[in-house]
C-alpha cells in the first residue's frame, strides 16, 4: 500500500517528501483553504509548487456543482501540472463528468465515496482511484473500514483496476486497517504520519529510549572512537521492555 498525504501544507509536504515514503498528494477545498488559499489562481499556485516537491499523483478537487463546469474545471486541472489527478465526488451528475473526463485521458480520483455502489459506477466511467471516507462513516456510527474491504474484495473479484484510496484517516489505526482491507493507498494527514512511527514501548518512564541509547552510543563514541560499531548498553536494552 503507497501512503499520500492528505494536506496543502507546504512546510508539511516537504518534510514528508524528505521522509522518501510519500507517493503523491491529495487536496481539497477545505485543505486549501486552511493555508489560507482562497482563489483558483492561488490554488494552482500551490499545486505546482507541491507538484515540485513530490514526485508521484496529486490530487486537485473541482469545485463546480454542473456537469458543464466540472469538465471545464477538469480540462484546466489536466494543463496545471504533469498528470494531475480530478477530484470528483461521488454523486450522479459527477459520475457523467467523470465519464466524460475519463473518456478524454484526464485521470480521476473518484471522491467522497460512501458506498460499494458508489465505487461501482465511478468504475465503469473510468476513475482511476476512489476514495472511501472511512473517518465520516465511524463518525456516523459505522465501521468505515469494512467500505474499504468491500470495495477491494469487489474489485478484484471483477478485476476492475480502479484503485482503492483510504480517505479521510483519522489515526494510525485507520492506516494499519486500510492496509490490511486491500487498499491500494492511503491517504494520510501528516500527524498520522508521524504518529505511525510512535511505539509506546520505546518510552521508559516518560523518557524517549532512542534518547537513552544516544547517551550510551555518545559514551561508546568517546571511548573506542566509533559508535557505530557498538551494540546499544544491556541496561539500556532492559529499559525498552
Ligand atoms: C482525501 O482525499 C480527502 O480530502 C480527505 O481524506 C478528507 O477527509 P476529511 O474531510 O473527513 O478529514
Amino acid at each position: 500500500m503507497k501512503l499520500f498525504l492528505d494536506t496543502a501544507n507546504i512546510p508539511e509536504i516537504r518534510d514528508g517528501a524528505r521522509l522518501g515514503v510519500i507517493s503523491g498528494v491529495t487536496t481539497n477545498p477545505s485543505l486549501a483553504s486552511a493555508e489560507g488559499i482562497g482563489d483558483r489562481e492561488s490554488y494552482k499556485t500551490a499545486i505546482r509548487e507541491i507538484a515540485d516537491i513530490i514526485d508521484g499523483r496529486i490530487s486537485v478537487e473541482v469545485v463546480s456543482l454542473d456537469v458543464e463546469g466540472m469538465v471545464a474545471e477538469g480540462r484546466d486541472i489536466a494543463e496545471w501540472v504533469p498528470d494531475p489527478w480530478a477530484k470528483i465526488p461521488s454523486t450522479i451528475q459527477r459520475i457523467e463528468a467523470i465519464s466524460v473526463l475519463a473518456g478524454e485521458g484526464i485521470k480521476i480520483n473518484q471522491t467522497l465515496c460512501f458506498s460499494v455502489n458508489q465505487a461501482l459506477l465511478g468504475a465503469q466511467a473510468g476513475s482511476t482511484v476512489v476514495s472511501p471516507f472511512i473517518g465520516r462513516l465511524d463518525d456516523i456510527g459505522n465501521q468505515g473500514i469494512d467500505l474499504i474491504e468491500d470495495i477491494a474484495t469487489v474489485y478484484k473479484k471483477h478485476n476492475i483496476e480502479t484503485m482503492v484510496m483510504a480517505a479521510s484517516i483519522r489515526h494510525p489505526l485507520h492506516c494499519t486497517l486500510a492496509a490490511k482491507a486491500g487498499a491500494h493507498i492511503s491517504t494520510i494527514p501528516y500527524k498520522v504520519l508521524l504518529q505511525m512511527v510512535h511505539h509506546p514501548p520505546y518510552r521508559c518512564r516518560g523518557v524517549p529510549v532512542h534518547g537513552r541509547l544516544g547517551k550510551g552510543l555518545a559514551k561508546a563514541k568517546q571511548k573506542h572512537g566509533r559508535a557505530g560499531e557498538m551494540q546499544p548498553e544491556p541496561s539500556t536494552l532492559d529499559l525498552a521492555r
